[in-house]
Order: structure tokens, then C-alpha cells, then sequence
């Protein structure tokens, strides 16, 4: 089985990150983390990538001020020159221009903290709160023009139980994603490879 070359995006925390390096530990997993990047100098998540053996950067978009595609044209020869084959975007918290999302056509995922296509963009947990639902959940999908629109991949569902704040379903939906990043990541590695098997 050859390994998708894999490139992991974040802007902070990076637990999904973390997930993410922890199952393609496995040599058995179909991808092979070989570059993390942030958009934010500080994320704490770069520190686990390096302690963990992944070669981690930060493209700090601040020096770009406005110019989107300037700074995507830096990340996407950074990803080209390391040889990436699938990208996953994990807690990055900058919108892709069509550009960039087109150069990565059906080779990048995103995590998303809803139940996909509700609660599309921020503040997911206290909208779904705020609409009475009972349920919550994540979503993996294709990263295509629209933001949070593409193709599901996977989802994973939590209840929203009575008194619950956006913390505490988030504390409760977090795991979740944790869970079902490394197993969508394995499916969508596994599509790129039989579509690549055709062509
Ligand atoms: C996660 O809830 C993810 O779904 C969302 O941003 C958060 C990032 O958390 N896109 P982390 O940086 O992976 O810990």
C-alpha cells in the first residue's frame, strides 16, 4: 500500500491534528503526515507536530495584509515542493479563495463542528442550542468553493443534553472528532487512490 503524502493546515490548538498524527503512526494508515502548517506563529499545535517528528511551519498571513491569494501562493509551493498528495484542514481558521480551493480539488478535507449542511461558519454549538435541537455532531468533508458546502465524507453525532452551554457541547462534540478525522482522512485517501488507479 503506498501512503498518501499528507499536509495538515491549523490555526491554534491543534487536537485534531493531534488525532490525526496518532493514527498514521500507524504504518498501516494510508497517509504519511509529512508537513503541518500555521497560519498563526503561536499555535500550540506546532509544537506537538515537531515533538511528534512531522516538519511543522507557520506562514504568518499578517504578512501578507490583504493580499489572500499572496499568501496562498506561499502555502500552496510550500505543499508542492514537500510533495503533498491530500491536504486536511484542522481548526484553520482562513477561508481559501476559489483558487487555492481549486488547485486542491478532490485532495483536501475539512473538519467541521455541525451536523452538516446545518450550521454552516462559526459559533456552531450555540446556534444549534439556540434552535432547540437535540442532537449535535461533526461533519468531514471535500473542501469545494463554498464554505462548509462539499461533499460529506463522514459524521458523527453527540446529544445536546438539557442545561448545555456551547462549552459543554463543545467538551462533548470534541472526542467525536477526534474519532471520526483519522477514519474520514482513511476514506478520502482511499478515493484519491482508486480515482488515481484510473486515471
Ligand atoms: C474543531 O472544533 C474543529 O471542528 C473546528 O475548529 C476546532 C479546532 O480545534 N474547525 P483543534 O485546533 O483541532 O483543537
Amino acid at each position: 500500500m503506498t501512503r498518501l503524502r499528507l499536509a495538515i493546515l491549523i490555526s491554534g490548538r491543534g487536537s485534531n491534528m493531534e488525532a490525526l498524527l496518532r493514527a498514521a503512526a500507524d504504518p498501516a494508515f494510508p497517509a504519511e503526515p509529512v508537513l503541518v502548517v500555521s497560519n498563526r506563529p503561536e499555535a500550540a499545535g506546532l509544537h506537538f507536530a515537531e515533538a511528534a517528528g512531522v516538519a511543522a511551519l507557520s506562514i504568518d498571513h499578517k504578512t501578507y495584509g490583504k493580499d489572500r491569494e499572496a499568501f496562498e501562493f506561499h502555502v500552496d509551493s510550500t505543499l508542492r515542493g514537500a510533495g503533498v498528495e491530500i491536504i486536511a484542514l484542522a481548526g484553520f481558521m482562513r477561508v481559501l479563495t476559489p483558487w487555492f480551493v481549486k488547485r486542491w480539488d478532490g485532495r483536501m478535507i475539512n473538519i467541521h463542528p455541525s451536523l452538516l449542511p446545518k450550521y454552516k461558519g462559526l459559533d456552531t454549538h450555540q446556534r444549534a442550542i439556540d434552535a432547540g435541537d437535540t442532537e449535535a455532531g461533526c461533519t468531514v468533508h471535500w473542501v469545494s468553493a463554498g464554505v462548509d458546502e462539499g461533499e460529506i465524507i463522514a459524521q458523527a453525532r453527540v446529544p445536546i443534553l438539557p442545561g448545555d452551554t456551547a462549552e459543554t457541547l463543545a467538551a462533548r462534540t470534541l472526542p467525536a472528532e477526534h474519532r471520526l478525522y483519522p477514519e474520514a482522512l482513511a476514506a478520502a485517501c482511499r478515493q484519491i487512490s482508486q480515482r488515481d488507479k484510473k486515471t
